[in-house]
């Protein structure tokens, strides 16, 4: 039964790979200064000013208005990487189409391997990592170091010792989508050293209610999945009927949901990935921190906004801003889907 909804889900990540961006846009690592694994060995340092001032650099950078000199920002660059040294191993655990690509700029020495459930998601990473690796040979004469990817669900890939272990595991928009996020926790916990980082995001829960109502209008089309035609031609008319539809509520045609689904844009994988993904039971935040701690995790930062607080950031006191996160979505008031970021304590029993 499970084993049908991760098959679905691979169907539907093979249709419509994510976030799939055009090959010649490439993350600008300035406004992902929080994911570089040096980020989370400063907060373990406790060098939390210069944590703070990451943050900040990269709200400023996606906002258009950083000022920073190219000698300030290879000394910054020069602090993390001494945080994260090139001998730390990373893993990206469904990386999708440009996660690959953003941490081999953040991490250009460190071994780095992703894992996904589609095969097209891969097959695009590796010609976004193979066309910038060109761009840099041009611009900076300096090849990208491979990235290795691994095909497969990761409840089948992460329990083989072969892997090996890692000091930092990210899992970014993957926990909730699975029919049982333990199979994925429990032996991601299970590759971290001791020490080691493992970054989350996943989605607000009682938030997307409406998209999960939504999304249950398509079930009837991915339960067919297995008769190919019909299925490809039911889910491609319904596919356009729902990007004309999302045409519509970008130009304002629709009072009750302009607002409501302004975040889609006008983005041809958005839309899918909000409305017709089928497998998002979703994952109530109160849980994962608690299974999480069972794991042998600890806490050691979280992210959220609030629409009447604006960003939580747990810095000080991790988990009094994951309480505040929890209910603020519980009050259907938070604006963004929280990352946390949590460290491996002890050994996994
Ligand atoms: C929403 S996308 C996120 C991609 C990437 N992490 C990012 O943030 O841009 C989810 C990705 O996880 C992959 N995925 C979902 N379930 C998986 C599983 N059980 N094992 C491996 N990959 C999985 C999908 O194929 C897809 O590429």
């Amino acid at each position: 039964m499970e084993q049908l909804k991760i098959e679905k889900m691979r169907q539907f990540y093979d249709l419509f790979p994510y976030p799939n961006r055009p090959l010649m846009i490439s993350p600008n690592i300035e406004a992902h200064l929080t994911a570089h694994g040096g980020f989370a060995q400063l907060l373990l340092q406790g060098r939390l000013l210069l944590a703070e001032k990451l943050w900040n650099l990269a709200v400023k950078f996606s906002k258009g208005n950083l000022e920073l000199s190219k000698e300030e920002w290879n000394a910054l660059l020069i602090e993390m990487e001494e945080a994260f040294p090139k001998s730390k191993r990373i893993l990206l655990v469904g990386c999708g189409t440009d996660e690959p690509l953003l941490f081999r700029k953040l991490h250009p020495q460190n071994e780095i391997i992703g894992i996904d459930l589609s095969r097209r998601a891969i097959q695009k990473a590796r010609k976004k990592i193979s066309f910038h690796s060109i761009i840099n040979i041009i611009t900076n004469h300096k090849k990208f170091k491979k990235v290795e990817f691994l095909l497969g669900g990761a409840e089948m890939v992460l329990p083989e010792k072969a892997l090996g272990s890692f000091d930092f595991i990210q899992c970014f928009g993957v926990l909730h989508h699975q029919p049982d996020p333990l199979s994925i926790l429990f032996p991601m916990v299970e590759r971290l050293n001791a020490g080691g980082i493992l970054r989350l995001m996943v989605y607000s829960y009682h938030g997307r209610k409406l998209e999960r109502r939504i999304q249950s209008r398509y079930s009837h089309v991915w339960n067919q999945f297995l008769q190919k035609k019909r299925f490809r031609i039911e889910i491609l008319l319904k596919y356009i009927l729902l990007r004309f539809w999302q045409f519509l509520n970008f130009l304002g045609f629709f009072s009750s949901t302009g607002q409501r689904f302004r975040y889609l844009g006008l983005g041809s994988v958005s839309v899918a990935d909000a409305l017709m993904h089928p497998s998002d039971p979703g994952w109530p935040l109160p849980y994962i921190y608690e299974q999480a701690t069972q794991l042998g995790l600890e806490l050691i930062y979280c992210e959220g906004k609030l629409e009447k607080e604006g960003h939580i950031l747990g810095f000080e006191n991790p988990i009094l801003a994951w309480n505040k996160i929890v209910e603020g979505d519980k009050n259907q008031e938070l604006l963004t889907n929280p990352i946390l970021i949590f460290r491996k304590a002890s050994k996994v029993e």
